[in-house]
């Protein structure tokens, strides 16, 4: 999308633009007047008055796709108009980079794998913007950041038959191409010599064959943020098979790992002066003759044995080891994407990502930047008393808790279990299961399929963390 930036009022539109025009109708009324040649798109939001900073991402996203309902691939808007009469206290280049990031996610669609209609998309194509200059730089970072989303959106809609942990390998080296991040792949032979049995654990079942790939983002001096994410290529839950009606969007598995791919190349093209490290572990979680099996006991990377109680729970599992693999950088702190638990939709239903942390700084910060960003996060508890749950009957911990108290308080468990790596680093750490946010929902003025998070809560943290 071509954002123009221009000096004056929307009257000086010329007439191939479709003039969009914000008013306090309510929200879904919407009406296209045509006079003199001259077309305007009036767009209902309900009261100036009741406007926020989360209501004003969402109408700048329905602007974009009422636009697109209506064909019209150039639209005119003016920006100083709109933020005069909804009178934010966000300042104008604050509200400039979220009319840009949501424009961007906004005009996304998952098209790849259709024909190309014969009249082509009907996406918007340019955007003639009336401000002045002081709000440059503010869109095209927006824009900037709304596109690393879309990036993620692509690599997690793309279906498990063509994303397997070596395709995904390699996503992640087209997605740093030209950026000074370095790259590495650890294929099998590499991780069985560094004994990352929990990964390899789950590996087993599938043909496809497990990779680690890191990224090297080196932004600056001083210790480096790690990020993991998780990238089961396509889930089917093991030998623990999942019940014919979840199976289906299991290849979005890899969306942690989609997103920390994606903020680490936006860290590198924002120039961001931190250093960042992206570890990404991949599996693809299959039945089959040779697949791990419950009862299992998996020696991790850490040394601690895990008993596998759930073949289904194998993100907590590969995550493991990435936690133990990131103490050798050193880190300032490290935070981990995953979706991880159905028990996180059933906690917080589709408009937060659960996030754990033991260190309440962090968690305030995380959740800070969440509201800003707009990856909505809600914290859950990690206490002590949780903590039994993972403990092993036949190995150090269990990977679930088994038993008729299984399945309370999934999320924590999840939290809980990887904390068990974690407090081997001595950084502060938090986990976000984003499984609630893997896919767009009613509400979200987006397209089906993923949403992209929580690449701007990244971006985001990794801007403003300060350990
Ligand atoms: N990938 C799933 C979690 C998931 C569910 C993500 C729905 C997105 C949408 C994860 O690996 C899983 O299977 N979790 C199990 C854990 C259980 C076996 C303790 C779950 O949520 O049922
Ligand atoms: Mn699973
Ligand atoms: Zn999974």
């Amino acid at each position: 999308m071509k954002i123009i930036l221009k000096k004056g009022a929307l009257t000086k539109a010329s007439k191939e633009y479709v003039r969009i025009q914000v008013t306090e109708e309510s929200k879904g009324t919407k009406q296209l007047v045509r006079e003199k040649g001259i077309e305007t798109l009036e767009i209902g939001f309900g009261k100036y008055s009741e406007m926020n900073r989360r209501k004003f991402l969402i109408l700048c996203r329905s602007l974009v796709q009422v636009a697109k309902t209506n064909k019209c691939k150039k639209i005119a808007l003016s920006f100083d108009d709109l933020i005069a009469s909804l009178n934010l206290k966000e300042k104008p280049e604050e509200l400039a980079q979220i009319l840009a990031e949501n424009f961007e996610m906004a005009s996304f669609e998952f098209n790849h794998f259709k024909t190309k209609p014969k009249d082509g998309w009907h996406a918007v194509e340019e955007v003639l913007l009336f401000s002045d200059s002081s709000i440059n730089k503010a869109l095209l970072k927006g824009q900037e950041i709304g596109k690393a989303v879309n990036e993620c959106r692509i690599l997690a809609n793309t279906p498990g038959g063509d994303i397997t942990p070596t395709t995904l390998a390699n996503a992640a080296k087209d997605a740093v191409k030209g950026l000074p991040v370095k790259v590495t792949i650890l294929g099998r032979k590499e991780m069985e010599k560094l004994g990352m049995g929990a990964i390899l654990g789950v590996a087993k079942g599938s043909t496809e064959a497990p990779t680690f790939t890191i990224l090297e983002y080196k932004g600056g001096k001083g210790a480096p943020i790690v990020l993991a994410g998780k990238g089961v290529t396509f889930d089917s839950g093991g030998l623990n098979l999942k019940p014919s009606s979840s199976i289906y969007e299991m290849h979005m598995d890899m969306s942690g790992a989609a997103a920390v791919i994606h903020a680490v190349a936006l860290a590198a093209r924002l120039k961001l002066k931190t250093p960042v490290i992206g570890l990404i572990p991949s599996v693809e979680n299959m039945p089959g003759n040779n697949a791990y099996r419950p009862g299992d006991i998996l020696k991790s990377l850490s040394g601690k044995t895990i008993e596998v109680l759930d073949t289904d729970a194998e993100g907590r599992l590969i995550l493991a080891d990435a936690l133990t693999y990131a103490k050798r950088f050193k880190p300032s702190v490290v935070l981990d994407v995953a979706t991880l638990t159905g028990a996180a939709l059933t906690a917080l239903g589709l408009h937060a990502s659960a996030l754990l942390s033991r260190d309440d700084t962090l968690a305030e910060s995380i959740s800070r930047d969440a509201e800003i960003s707009g990856d909505y996060v809600w914290r859950l508890p990690l206490w002590d008393e949780y903590e039994d749950r993972v403990k092993g009957t036949f190995a150090d911990l269990k990977n679930v808790p088994g038993g008729s108290t299984s399945r309370y308080g999934g999320a924590i468990d999840g939290g809980m279990f990887l904390w068990q790596f974690a407090k081997e680093l001595d950084c502060p750490w938090a986990h976000l299961d984003t499984a609630p946010r893997m896919t767009s929902c009613k509400g979200d003025e987006l397209a089906e399929g993923a949403v992209g998070t929580p690449v701007r809560l990244l971006a985001r943290f990794i801007e403003q963390w300060k350990p």
